[in-house]
Order: structure tokens, then sequence, then C-alpha cells
């Protein structure tokens, strides 16, 4: 697209490698302050992802790539073999910080690939792979926004979930970034964005995210979805993804099941938009994901005061799985696959 105007679209950066440290846009304390945390080692590293200082997908696996290098500051090795040796019990501690989103293990995967063919300059190679995991995250952005909007029909209205953006990538984002391409081509004319209770990421982030853009757009709660595409408005849900498997099960936020069940009632279509490094073909179906469950306290206090009584129990799944059943398409850096399956898939992400 090059009439594309990126400056305008796209000016937040979660993620900024100093060299002794990492500095994360702070997406706990976001909207209203913008601060960037400082991490100078891989558990620093690893405990900002747990916490969701950064948090979605291709970010925390970025991150972790540069957590990596973190770790290998205090590593002194005659060769990669060596260095991976003494590198693995950090890796494996940033490995653990979140159980869903993919993107973390084939990240991790990538930074030990390099370093078994690695020789004395095993550092050098590390940080180039690093810096390679996070430009080719910001190229696959782009070329999805592309992709998915051409999908959109002029006029279109569409809802998200969760944040998918800038923040939680490299930069443009994915669902958000199709959103982005499909403003600024005229096909997408209202958008939607759902709080995403708890955490509230599209409430706090999404929003706020295209209010930088000057994109209009509408939060909803959560439970008003169903009842919006009940109007008509919308005629695209646009979600991101956490892994997708090799049926194309997709895992995201918690919440995008029941929009994935609730469009396929209304006649709304459904896409998923996530770069290869979140799929995972060898995982055969969504069952066999992890979700991670997170301290209840997210729905039992907000700004840490308890607003439901004491002695009351909660569960806080915090992701759930799109039946590739209900998905029209999902879009990658490697194309468009429509109505998935695992032939489908398979024809694009199989082995090369
Ligand atoms: O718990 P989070 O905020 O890390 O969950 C994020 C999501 O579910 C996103 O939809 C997904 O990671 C894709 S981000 C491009």
């Amino acid at each position: 697209m090059s009439a594309f105007d990126y400056a305008r679209y796209d000016r937040i950066r979660p993620i900024r490698w100093r060299g002794d440290a990492l500095e994360l846009l702070d997406q706990r304390k976001l909207p209203f302050v913008t601060e960037y945390a400082r991490a100078a080692s891989s558990d620093e590293v690893a405990a900002a992802i747990r916490g969701l200082i950064v948090r979605g997908a291709p970010a925390i696996g970025i991150s972790a790539a540069w957590g990596v290098l973190l770790a290998a500051r205090d590593v002194e090795a005659a060769d990669g073999d060596e260095a991976m040796a003494k590198l693995a019990p950090a890796m494996r501690r940033l490995g653990a910080a979140r159980p869903t989103a993919v993107n973390l293990a084939w990240a991790l995967a990538r930074m030990r690939a390099v370093l078994h063919d690695a020789g004395a300059g095993w550092r050098e190679v590390l940080e180039r792979e690093a810096r390679a995991i996070e430009t080719e995250d910001l190229a696959a952005n782009r070329a999805m926004g592309v992709a998915g909007a051409a999908l959109i029909a002029p006029g279109s209205g569409v809802l998200t979930h969760c944040n998918t953006g800038s923040l939680a990538t490299a930069g443009f984002g994915t669902a958000l970034g199709v959103i982005r391409a499909g403003v600024a081509e005229g096909r997408i004319a209202r958008v939607f964005a759902g709080e995403t209770r708890p955490w509230n990421q599209g409430a706090r982030l999404t929003v706020w995210e295209l209010q930088q853009d000057g994109i209009d757009a509408t939060l909803i709660a959560d439970a008003a979805a169903s009842h919006l595409m009940s109007t008509g408005r919308v005629q695209w849900v646009v979600v991101g993804a956490d892994r997708i498997c090799a049926n194309g099960d997709t895992a995201n936020k918690i919440g995008t099941r029941q929009l994935a069940i609730a469009a396929r009632h209304h006649g709304v279509k459904f896409m998923v938009v996530a770069p290869s490094s979140t799929v995972d073909m060898a995982t055969a179906s969504g069952d066999l994901i992890e979700i991670e469950e997170r301290d209840p306290a997210e729905l039992l206090t907000r700004h840490g005061e308890r607003t439901v009584a004491e002695g009351v129990r909660a569960w806080n799944p915090v992701f759930d799985v799109a039946p590739h059943g209900l998905i029209d398409a999902i879009v990658s850096e490697r194309g468009v696959v429509t109505r998935p399956n695992a032939a489908a898939m398979d024809a694009t992400f199989g082995k090369r």
C-alpha cells in the first residue's frame, strides 16, 4: 500500500532495546501515564511479561528474545554451544513466564537455533536474531494489514477484542493493523472495541491507541457484543491470536469464543489475524492448549479495592479457544487461509 502514511497511523513502540537494558512501555499504567519500565536482567524481563507490563503474543516473544541478550551479559563462553548450556536456565525461566501464547517459545527456539551454529561471535549472532525477530514482526503486520483489509467490503463496521495493536507487537498490530489499513482505505466505516474484562485491554489500550491515530472508535461492554451484531452495524469481527493450532482452532483473549459463536448466529464474518510465529503446527487442536488462569483478584478488586463481598470465589481463565469451524479467515504474512481446517492450514503452514 504505497499511499499508506505509517507516520500517521503507527507511532507507538512498546519495546526499546538500549544495549544494557530493555525499556517496556508499562501497559499497566496506560492510558493516563505513558512511562517506560526498565528491565536490566532476563529475570526482570520474565517478571515484566508475567506482570503484563508488556503483553500481547508477538510483543512477549520479542521481549523474551531481548531478555536472552540480557542473560548473555553475564555469560563467558567460547562458542554458541557453551553459551547455550550456560543460558539454558534463564531461557527456561523466560519461557515459563506465560503459558498460552506460542510466540514466547517460538522466539526462544529461534534464539537457541542460531546459537547452535555460532562460534566465538555468538553474542553478535544473538543480537542480530533478536533484532530480526522484531523487524520481521513489523513487516508481517504491515503485510497482514493490507491482506486482511482486502477481505472487508467498503463501508463495513468491525468489532475487535482485547488489544492487538502496536502495543501488542513490534508495531502497527495484527487485527488492529487490519483496522488501520481498512480505515485508511475507506473500507471500514465503523470501529467497535469490547472492554475485554477483567484486565480491560480494550478499554484501556485499544481505544486509546486508535485515538492516537485519529481513528474514531466506540467502546462497548463485552456483554453488548451480541446485541451490537443484531443491529447490523458490524460485518466483521477481527481479532488476534495467541496460538493457532494445526486444524485452525485459535486461542485468544477470553471472550473470543463467545464472539465467534455470536458472529455465526448473526451472519457476521470472523477474521483471525496473526503472524506465522503464532501458528503452532505441533498442537493438533485447541483442546490441547494450556489456558492461563490468573489471580482471581483481577475480578474481585478494582484499583486494589475489593468490589465483591468477602468470601466470594472467582475463576479467572484469561484465554479461550474459537473452534476453526467458526472462523471465516486466518490472515498471516504467508497468506489468507479461508474456512481453515487441517488440510488448508497444512497447505500454508506445513513444513516447506
Ligand atoms: O493477556 P494478553 O493481553 O497478553 O492477551 C493478548 C491477546 O489475547 C491478544 O489478542 C493476542 O496476544 C494477539 S496480540 C497481537
